[in-house]
């Protein structure tokens, strides 16, 4: 059934992406962002690809009533809330910058929601509230423990939905929990597009392999693992975007969490030789010491959402990273050269 969602943070990578997914679904999309980590351009390109009309409100969610607007010119159904800060070695500088932007954001779209009688909500957690995983691959019943404050606003944000859905049986809440997003819609057209110097590996390798950087630096191979780099399971960003879709499908009274990963590992030097070969191109790198805050295996068990989202990642690291490299080297300098 076609329906009117709201998508918070709706403009960045994972969001732009899931709003393809939505429209492509007949849904109808609106969008609030403030584009603080993001391009218009990918609004329009999302719209485009997904065959639709996307309705676009640019405001900060932080400020109080800012979504007023938005719950009072649409008839929205339901909302899926990515809008939030995630650089993790930022938020160690910045702290009060990521509890403000992400706890406050969220309870502004909360009481917003509650406000309008708006009760259905999927939310961008992260595998980064497990912290240094006692149990690989982590099933959603591992500990918690998150080592920086970025993910310590994604657990407390967990906590706050618990919270809700305990004190009014009217929430259907479901908590995401993503691994390693990377790849890109398959046109080109829109991707992963980071600010800066990039924090996380393949967006990092394809600037390497399209000529922006000159080398990538691999954080140790000297970890518990079978060639010694750290392990991810990387997750192409259209199966994590349809994860959303089968999760809106299947929300049910109160909260609960899935992983959303595939379930198989891959090492930094196993990506290096994909970008490789994928592009065609040379990704020189150094080895330097390890990256503090890191781990040596992230590994998904998702088969709580395979079994009761009916859903499942199959697009393998071949498709990521040809559609990665598809998007970096039809837009060298992301949207930013489209401008
Ligand atoms: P992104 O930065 O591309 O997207 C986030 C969007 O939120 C941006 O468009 C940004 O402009 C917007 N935003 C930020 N603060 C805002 C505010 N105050 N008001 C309105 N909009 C605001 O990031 P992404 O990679 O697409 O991540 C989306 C969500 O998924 C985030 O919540 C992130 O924490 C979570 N997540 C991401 C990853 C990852 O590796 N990319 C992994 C796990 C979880
Ligand atoms: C992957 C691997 C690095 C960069 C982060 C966040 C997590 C989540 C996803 C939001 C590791 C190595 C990296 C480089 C390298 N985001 N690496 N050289 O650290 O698993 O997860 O993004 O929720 O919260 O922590 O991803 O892509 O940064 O690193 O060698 O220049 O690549 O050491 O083994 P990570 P990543």
């Amino acid at each position: 059934m076609s329906k009117t969602i709201l998508v918070t943070g709706g403009a960045g990578y994972i969001g732009s992406h899931t709003v393809v997914a939505l429209l492509e679904r007949g849904h109808r999309v609106v969008i609030a962002d403030n584009l603080a980590n993001s391009s218009r351009l990918a609004v329009d390109a999302a719209g485009r690809l997904g065959g639709g009309e996307v309705a676009f409100h640019q405001i900060d969610l932080t400020e109080d009533g800012s979504l007023a607007e938005v719950f009072d010119s649409h008839p929205v159904e339901a909302a899926i809330h990515f809008a939030g800060l995630k650089a993790v070695g930022e938020s160690v500088e910045k702290p009060l910058d990521y509890y403000r932007t992400n706890l406050i954001s969220t309870m502004n779209l909360l009481r917003e929601m509650q406000a309008h009688g708006v009760w259905d909500l999927v939310f961008s957690s992260s595998a980064t509230v497990y912290g240094d995983p006692d149990v690989l691959p982590i099933p959603e019943s591992a500990a918690t423990g998150p080592t920086n404050p970025y993910g310590r606003t994604k657990l407390m944000i967990e906590d706050i939905c618990r919270d809700v859905a305990a004190a009014d049986d009217r929430w259907r809440i479901s908590l995401l929990r993503y691994f390693n997003p990377v790849g890109a819609h398959s046109s080109g057209e829109l991707g992963e597009d980071p600010r800066g110097i990039p924090n996380n590996l393949v967006p990092y390798v394809m600037q390497v392999a399209v000529g922006r950087r000159d080398k990538l630096q691999v954080y140790g191979d000297d970890w518990d693992t079978p060639d010694g780099s750290g392990v991810r399971d990387y997750i192409h960003v259209l199966d994590l975007a349809e994860g959303h879709l089968a999760a809106l499908d299947h929300l049910e009274a109160g909260c609960d969490v899935f992983n959303l990963g595939t379930g198989t590992g891959s090492s930094v030097f196993e990506i290096i030789d994909t970008a490789e070969r994928v592009s065609g191109r040379s990704v020189p790198y150094d080895v330097i010491g390890r990256r503090s805050g890191d781990i040596a295996t992230s590994l998904a068990d998702p088969s709580k959402a395979n079994h009761e989202l009916g859903w499942r990642a199959d697009r393998n690291l071949e498709v990521m990273l040809t559609d990665a490299w598809t998007w970096q080297s039809s837009h060298p300098m992301g949207f930013g050269d489209d401008d």
